[in-house]
């Protein structure tokens, strides 16, 4: 698949800012990780990037790595967060291959559009599982290659839904609320060994299947949704990765321990979206 440029990176990124940094991405295969992926790998860096489903990893690994003539770009299917011993396996592979991790992107989560009366005590568990302890699993398998780089980085992708509360999503409001706070201890804790560790809460994006099920359920929804952002658009990947590449870069280095919103102001103007 050939992705504009402009589709996911602004165009005042210098070329090389990433050179010889390795990114570990969980959920790389999705629309939003694989666009932030996409463009560090853009910017010089390297990648291996994790998923449940191999065929779906290996595909976008080998397209990920059309952004960058030269770059190596790992794909690492049939892994699941929820198995702490899988994202070691994947992160010793990350080392062997690629020589080290400097950023992680914690971006692997669990979704669907429930009511609490038809949400199974199953159904709350296996959101949980994905989103929080995937993201705990995540760090905790990277953390003692992190503390090895010299610009260690850690980003878990969260949401907006808990700052309010949200119907239908409160499997993903508690979890998430659980990623950001999760996030809060990290800084504290390895803030003083040098790792940078930030939330992005991305709101809904156009691109996602995910947000796409969740607001354009109805006839004209999206639109409307669109009308009422402060921003006056809807979000796209590129605002995420682009968002990243600062958090990434020297010019982020002071912003630790922080939930980004990267929603054009959306959710303080209607709740949570
Ligand atoms: C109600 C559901 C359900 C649904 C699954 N379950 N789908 N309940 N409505 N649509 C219930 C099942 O019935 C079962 O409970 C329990 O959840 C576990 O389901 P399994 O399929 O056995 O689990 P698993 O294989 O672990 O899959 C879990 C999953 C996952 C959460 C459904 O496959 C998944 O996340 N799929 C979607 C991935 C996705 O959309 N990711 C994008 C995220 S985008 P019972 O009681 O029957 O045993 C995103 C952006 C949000 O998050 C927008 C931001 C603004």
């Amino acid at each position: 698949m050939s992705v504009p440029e402009s589709k996911y990176l602004s165009p005042v990124w210098r070329d090389g800012l990433f050179k010889d940094r390795v990114v570990f991405v969980t959920g790389g295969a999705g629309t939003i990780c694989s666009m932030q992926t996409r463009a560090l790998v853009r910017l010089g860096a390297n990648a291996c990037i994790i998923g449940r489903s191999e065929g779906k990893t290996e595909e976008a690994a080998k397209d990920i790595a059309t952004a960058r003539p030269g770059s190596k770009v790992i794909g690492i299917g049939g892994c699941d967060v929820r198995k702490v011993e899988n994202l070691q396996a994947a992160a010793d592979r990350c080392v062997r291959e690629l020589g080290g991790i400097d950023f992680v992107i914690a971006g692997a989560a669990g979704n669907f559009v429930v009511s609490l009366d038809c949400m199974s005590a199953n159904a709350f568990k296996a959101v949980m599982d994905i989103d929080v302890l995937g993201t705990f699993n995540t760090i905790k398998a990277t953390i003692p290659h992190l503390l090895r780089s010299p610009t260690p980085r850690s980003l878990f992708i969260s949401a907006t839904f808990h700052y309010t509360g949200m119907p239908m999503q409160a499997h993903v409001s508690a979890a998430k609320a659980a990623v950001d706070s999760l996030m809060a201890s990290v800084a504290l804790e390895y803030g003083p060994r040098g790792v940078q560790s930030n939330v992005i809460a991305p709101g809904a994006i156009a691109e996602t299947e995910g947000a796409a099920r969740l607001i354009s359920s109805e006839e004209g929804a999206m639109r409307e949704y669109e009308a009422s952002i402060p921003s006056g658009r809807i979000r796209t990947v590129r605002d995420v990765a682009d968002a990243t590449i600062y958090l990434f870069s020297e010019a982020g280095t002071y912003v630790n321990g922080q939930a980004i919103a990267v929603d054009g102001a959306a959710w303080r103007r209607q709740g949570a979206a």
